[in-house]
């Protein structure tokens, strides 16, 4: 068999993180492999944000990423930000677009992000090896080597970017965990998040209402997001449900205000429409179906003037606070990223390096940093593959 391949850098997942690494790196002149088991780069781009990729966010700041810990992602944000990004998209023409809250889309496709990505590893000269099972890393004291396929490659630098398990049917793998125990990393237990909830049977009320959705303020684990709720034949899915299931825990309730900003509403109502049930004036803020199911749990008899204020307000707070006790997630199956991975405790936040063994970095999912929902994982990949890439 011939000698192994020599490289300054072999970088583990053509992902968003690892492309974004292999071509800054290559630009700055280093000899760049990157190996991915997957036929294709970049599947997670490509279905990311239906299809259109939110590549960023333009309020990214430290405090919006999950991680045991939170400053941990901060020297990365701040070095290579949101701007950064989009300069390059712009340097592409690729036309993009704020859709809200900051969050930034091609008009057009996906596609064009892993485009973009895989000419700016052309113009690093980067080799891109896929289909490629890497069959064995080892570390010799000065250099990596890694079996992939029928070939055999050494550098003094791997970079692991090949994310977490979420969605295990594109060819996600907890592959970087493998490897961290092995170079003695430990490990962030690792959940899957940006996921839907699943609710009891005993919610059937709630279930028989699949497809509606609401605007809503949802907390759990000491996190709020105020976005739009959707109930699913399972339990409950939508934008605030998805941000809240990255700080939910197994045992814990996740509360949703049904009428935020609305206060002392059903008391007002009783003065202005006297003779009004609970489910008429709660179909004036809500979807009916929603409405009738809430009005079918509060079970209150009669017409608001039948009530005593005492009563009506017992049930705006149930509204503003009402519990659901979900019994689990749709799983790593469903879940947009995973929370944990690859503890930052033994890694530098500049560089992304092992502390205990330089040349060995941790860049992207795999790393125990998460962002919320709308663009902020991708923020995260694109600023911690290029931390790693001014190093390596
Ligand atoms: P990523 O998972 O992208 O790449 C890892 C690479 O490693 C893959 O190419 C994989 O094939 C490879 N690999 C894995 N195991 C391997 C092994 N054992 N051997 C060889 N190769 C291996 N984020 C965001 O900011 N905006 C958005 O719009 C979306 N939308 C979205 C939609 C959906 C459906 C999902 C599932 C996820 C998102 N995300 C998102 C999250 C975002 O996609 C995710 O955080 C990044 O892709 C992570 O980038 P990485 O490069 O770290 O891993």
């Amino acid at each position: 068999m011939a000698g192994p391949h020599i490289y300054d850098a072999i970088i583990l997942g053509a992902g968003g993180a690892g492309l974004m690494c292999a071509a800054v790196a290559g630009q700055r002149g280093r000899r760049v492999l990157v190996v991915d088991h997957a036929e294709e780069p970049g599947k997670k781009i490509l279905i990311s944000g239906g299809g259109r990729c939110n590549f960023t966010n333009l309020g990214t700041a430290p405090d919006r990423f999950l991680s045991a810990n939170p400053h941990f992602a901060r020297s990365a944000l701040s070095r290579y930000g949101p701007r950064d990004f989009l300069d390059l998209v712009e340097r592409h023409h690729i036309a993009w677009h704020e859709k809200t809250l900051g969050q930034l889309f091609c008009d057009g496709s996906a596609r064009q992000i892993v485009a973009m990505l895989l000419d700016e590893c052309a113009g690093g000269a980067v080799t891109l090896h896929l289909g490629s099972t890497i069959r064995d890393v080892t570390h010799d004291g000065s250099s990596f080597t890694v079996a992939y396929g029928d070939r055999i490659a050494t550098a003094a630098a791997l970079v692991v970017a090949t994310g977490g398990p979420s969605i295990p049917k594109i060819g996600a793998t907890g592959f970087a965990y493998d490897l961290g125990r092995r170079f003695g990393l430990k490990i962030v237990e690792p959940r899957p998040a940006l996921v839907p909830l699943t609710l009891p049977q005993d919610d059937a009320l709630f279930h028989a209402l699949s497809g509606v959705a609401a605007p809503v303020v949802a907390h759990a684990g000491g996190a709020s997001f105020a976005e739009a709720a959707l109930f699913t034949h399972r339990g409950l899915s939508g934008p605030a449900i998805l941000q809240v299931s990255s700080y939910w825990r197994h045992g814990n309730p996740v509360a949703i205000d049904f009428l935020p900003g609305h206060s002392s509403w059903l008391i007002d109502a009783k003065r202005t429409r006297p003779r009004a049930t609970l489910q008429s004036v709660l179909s004036g803020a809500l979807p009916d179906r929603l409405a009738s199911a809430l009005a079918e749990r509060l079970a209150l008899p009669g017409a608001l003037d039948e009530q005593r204020d005492a009563t009506l307000r017992e049930i705006e707070r149930k509204l503003s606070n009402w519990e659901f006790h979900p019994n689990g997630t749709e799983g790593f199956a469903k879940a947009e990223v995973t929370v944990g991975g690859v503890s930052t405790d033994g890694l530098s936040s500049k560089t992304m390096a092992a502390r205990h063994l330089p040349g060995l970095y941790f860049i992207g999912e795999a790393v125990d940093v998460t962002g919320w929902l709308g663009g902020y994982n991708f923020q995260w990949a694109w600023a911690s593959g290029w931390a790693a890439a001014q190093t390596i």
